[in-house]
């Protein structure tokens, strides 16, 4: 159902590689919600996924480039200031990798190389991207930008690895930069914390398959969905958001409140007998 919450705005897409993607998702409801959007992902993600599919499905052009590279990123925000023919209304980073996740490598035996490479895609490149967007005066007024990030940020989460320090580092820099594009350019900028989902990121996690039922058990509404995440980030872009800035937002169904539940622990006890 479309409530034409975007209709007019334009806006980039990081992220999207396949359709378990949740930048996917979020660029189909985007659509939905009569926005123009331009996809862009790594050289390498454009060859092995299928972001042309998505391309076609929502009438959007593919700009690629490597958010760790501000001259890709520059590149970018000049082909979506021609394409769109103005300002850029919202940009989703939906952005992660940890070398030392996809190698299996344990956090306390942990490469540095792949440490600062963890770093760099997952969370600075947000820092490089904003201030690319800055540098350019590319965001309209109100414009929002959104960010993907993890509960690891603020809890141990066992095999997320150096993924917490980066997801810690990406709200970090939601909150530095927000507050001075909210104060120069009056736009907007919130990290949204989503429920583990079962995306190919995602599944790079270990036991990401036993963690996602534990969360789906110990959070009230369960866990929230990609489509869910799309159906919350939309909000974030649309002018019915327009005071929100420099937050941390949980997408979770509750459960970053939780301590403890009957329920979990009825199913513990049962394990045990
Ligand atoms: N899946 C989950 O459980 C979960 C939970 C919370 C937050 N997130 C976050 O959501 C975001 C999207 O991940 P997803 O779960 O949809 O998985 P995904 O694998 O579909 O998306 C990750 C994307 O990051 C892209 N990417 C990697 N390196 C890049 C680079 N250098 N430049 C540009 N793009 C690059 C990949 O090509 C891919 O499209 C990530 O930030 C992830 O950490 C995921």
């Amino acid at each position: 159902m479309s409530y034409n919450l975007l209709k007019g705005k334009r806006g980039i897409i990081f992220g999207a590689l396949n359709e378990q993607s949740i930048a996917w998702k979020i660029a189909e409801r985007a659509v939905e919600e009569g926005a123009q959007i331009l996809l862009t992902n790594t050289p390498v993600a454009l060859r092995l996924g299928a972001i042309n599919k998505l391309a076609e499905q929502c009438d959007a052009i593919v700009v690629p480039s490597d958010a760790t590279s501000v001259e890709d990123l520059r590149n970018l925000v000049d082909k979506a200031l021609e394409y769109f023919g103005g300002k850029i209304d919202f940009v989703l980073h939906a952005v992660g990798m940890s070398p030392n996740v996809r190698k299996n490598i344990p956090y306390e035996a942990i490469d540095y190389n792949n440490f600062f490479k963890t770093m760099d895609i997952s969370a600075l490149s947000f820092h490089k991207l904003m201030q690319t967007l800055y540098e350019n005066d590319a965001m309209a007024e109100y414009g929002s930008v959104v960010a993907l990030s993890y509960l690891a940020a603020q809890r141990t989460v066992e095999g997320y690895s150096d993924m917490a320090e980066a997801k810690a580092m990406l709200e970090s820099i939601a909150r530095s930069f927000g507050a001075i594009y909210a104060r120069k350019c009056k736009v907007r900028v919130n990290t949204v914390s989503q429920s583990p989902t079962l995306t190919t990121a995602g599944q790079g996690i270990a036991g990401m398959g036993d963690m996602y039922d534990y969360t789906d058990a110990l959070s009230p509404l369960g866990n929230a969905s990609a489509d869910e995440c799309a159906d919350y980030v939309i909000t974030l872009f649309s002018d019915l958001t327009r005071k929100v800035t420099m937050q941390n937002l949980y997408h979770d169904g509750g459960f970053s409140s939780m301590g403890v539940a009957a329920s979990v622990i009825e199913a513990f006890k049962r394990g045990k007998e």
